[in-house]
């Protein structure tokens, strides 16, 4: 074939293919068997192979993934991707419509969703071509999934009709009740853990790093949201119409309702009908049509005023306990878990629950082998919520909490006005030790890439690694004797320990683990104290100073501190070169990068605001406290509030997160 032949013949398939796609996936109603499909799809692979310079980002090829494997970048979402308030009780709702009535001024339409139980996504059509997809993350910055998201069939590719030139939509992507069943099963039989249940599965997927994995997946997808300024009509009802005419699927079951009765209506029906649809619903989202009256009601710090989610009661089921095993978490807290007698549950085979704690077992007056009412809330791990006394079993006995720890044997003991028992052995309980690397390790932690859990298992097995200090005396040359660790993955993970020793001060005190220390705790605590001495000295009430920082935190400092071993511990970590204060602006490495100009700094950070503020200074560039035509960055961390977002915007001010603001100062 000529090339301007090869070229025709190229187009021709791929708008072929996108259209069938379209009839199969949107419309479900295909005109052409898959065995055509698939030979078409398969003569334009085989074109594209033989004729590299016609690659297109945007061929249905690219559905069937790629076998590179991939980090994901972070990216800035320009509108944040808020959650919904919600809400289990009718009245509370009614409570939502009148509020929205009276502001409204009169009666207004409210349009009725089902709310899916999958994982949000915004995805960006640029001259109606999929450019991007990004997870909701924290709401303000996810990932890029977009290799992935392109694997999706009933997500276009390319949109049709009379779409506008840049357009966000969002939505929800997730597994059918079946295909989570029947991947589940796959993953039993290979011997892997099964997904707790099909919003996991539909999340998990979506980050796999190689994408020929999530083209094997069966993901699908429901858009319910245009967002930015591109929006084609004031009604959500008659937008979503419209983005369903540009090839998007929408889902049928959306309804305009004009009272609070309709609404109810609707509400009733699905929570009867939704065991017969394919797919978890986990409630109804109520939304207020009229996006001016949307503008109006405006936001609070977390959700929409215009919307709110009407969750479905749980659904409960009967079944046995047949006993009950505890497990010891990072901390040393135990955890009892109920194991069950497996039965159904809102789609999913139930055979464990947690029981939180002894406390619990002792209010439900729980005994073994009694008949329990299983209940799946919004965890992930269904509750037990009551037991049938009736049909209790006269010998049967009480379930009663283990005194020893069931790894270590050492005693257990409780801490005077907590619930929680804790086994004290954490310098060798093992699963103590394995839990304290894990935390170390972990992505928001010290974010050593290349080791997992179950490296940090083999590692721990094989005596390599004991404390956390003991990550640091790792040779290269130890990890390749071991099976399953190459040449390539220990110099990975040597590179990546290395690298670690460059994160902020706040960063590794949350990575040590200290009970009640999270990240926000930790960063605060570093912004105040600026070094570990300063903190292992910190006295009871110079510590409940601290924003956020109480009775029971305080306490918990105070102990970790005075522990010996931690205190070796963090010796031996200074000496590895970890960053035990806030790093100090050395006059060798200051530029004038930032020139003027200006800043506005707003949001959580890893490094402490003012920290950024003199790097800011010290390299030239001027900090303002509000946004202004003349201002040049507003660097955005976590939280960063919606109304500085959409001014920035406004303003054409760029958003730069605290990695891009570094890379400004150094990268010249
Ligand atoms: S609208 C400002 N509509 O529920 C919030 N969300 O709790 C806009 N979800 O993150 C979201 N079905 O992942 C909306 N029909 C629907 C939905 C829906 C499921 C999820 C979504 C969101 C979460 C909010």
């Amino acid at each position: 074939m000529k090339q301007d032949k090869i070229k025709k013949k190229v187009i021709e398939l791929r708008e072929e293919l996108h259209y069938h796609n379209y009839r199969y996936y949107i419309l479900n109603d295909p005109v052409i068997s898959d065995f055509e499909y698939d030979k078409k799809l398969n003569e334009l692979i085989k074109l594209e192979e033989d004729n590299p310079e016609l690659y297109d980002s945007g061929s249905p090829t690219v559905r069937v993934g790629s076998d590179l494997n991939k980090e994901f970048k972070s990216r800035q979402h320009k509108i944040p991707m808020l959650s919904l308030g919600n809400t289990y009780s009718t009245e509370e709702l009614q409570l939502f419509v009148h509020r929205v009535e009276k502001l409204a001024g009169g009666t207004i339409d409210f349009v009725c969703e089902l709310k899916f139980d999958g994982t949000a996504i915004s995805l960006i059509y640029e001259e109606g071509k999929l450019i991007s997809g990004i997870t909701r993350g924290d709401g303000y910055t996810g990932d890029d999934v977009t290799d992935n998201v392109k694997t999706i069939k009933s997500i276009p590719l390319q949109l049709q009709g009379d779409y506008p030139p840049l357009i966000e939509i969002r939505g929800e992507i997730f597994l059918s009740k079946d295909n989570f069943a029947k991947l589940n099963e796959k993953r039993l039989n290979n011997g892997e853990t099964p997904f707790a249940n099909p919003r996991n599965a539909a999340a998990g997927s979506l980050k796999m790093q190689n994408s020929s994995m999530v083209a094997k997946r069966p993901l699908e997808c429901f858009v319910y949201n245009p967002v930015g300024s591109n929006i084609p009509y004031n009604s959500h009802y008659k937008n979503l119409e419209k983005i369903k005419s540009w090839g998007l699927r929408t889902s049928p079951h959306n309804a305009l309702c004009k009272s609070f009765p309709e609404i109810i209506n609707f509400i009733d029906k699905w929570d009867k009908e939704r065991e017969h649809l394919p797919y978890e619903i986990d409630g109804v989202v109520i939304k207020v049509d009229d996006l001016q009256i949307r503008e109006e009601l405006g936001f609070t710090a977390k959700s929409p005023r215009w919307a709110i989610s009407y969750k479905f009661k749980a659904e409960s089921a009967l079944t046995k306990l047949k006993g009950v095993s505890f497990q010891v978490g990072r901390t040393g807290a135990v955890t009892p878990v109920a194991n069950l007698q497996p039965v159904k549950l809102a789609g999913t085979i139930v055979k464990r629950a947690s029981l939180h704690n002894e406390d619990i077992i002792k209010s439900l007056d729980l005994h073994y082998n009694d008949m329990v009412y299983v209940e799946k809330g919004g965890e992930i791990i269904p509750k037990i919520t009551n037991v049938d006394k009736p049909q209790r079993d006269s010998e049967s006995k009480p379930v009663t909490f283990i005194i020893n720890c069931p790894e270590c044997n050492t005693i257990l003991t409780r801490i005077e006005g907590e619930v929680a028992r804790y086994c004290p052995n954490s310098a060798s309980c093992p699963p103590q030790i394995k839990g304290k690397l894990e935390h170390f390790i972990s992505r928001k932690a010290m974010n050593i890439e290349g080791l997992g859990s179950e490296t940090i298992s083999l590692l721990y097995k094989n005596g390599l690694i004991e404390t956390i200090s003991d990550l640091y005396r790792l040779k290269k040359e130890q990890l390749i004797k071991l099976d399953r660790i190459g040449e390539k993955s220990a110099d990975n993970i040597i590179k990546s320990i290395e690298k670690s020793k460059s994160n902020p001060f706040s960063k590794i005190l949350f990575a040590l683990g200290i009970r009640y220390v999270g990240e926000t705790v930790a960063k605060n605590v570093t912004a105040n104290f600026k070094s570990i001495d300063n903190l292992i000295n910190a006295s009871y009430d110079q510590l409940i100073l601290v924003e956020e920082i109480g009775e029971r935190i305080a306490n918990s400092l105070i102990n970790f501190f005075s522990a010996y071993e931690n205190r070796h511990l963090i010796d031996q970590l200074r000496s590895f070169g970890l960053k035990f204060e806030e790093t100090k602006i050395e006059d060798s490495k200051l530029s004038q990068n930032l020139n003027d100009l200006s800043f506005v700094i707003s949001g959580v950070f890893s490094r402490s605001r003012d920290e950024l503020k003199s790097l800011i200074e010290a390299h030239g560039g001027k900090n303002v406290s509000a946004i202004s035509a003349k201002t040049d960055y507003l660097v955005a961390g976590e939280k960063t509030g919606p109304a500085k977002l959409t001014k920035a915007e406004k303003n054409n001010i760029k958003i730069i997160s605290e990695d891009d603001l570094l890379q400004l100062i150094y990268s010249k």
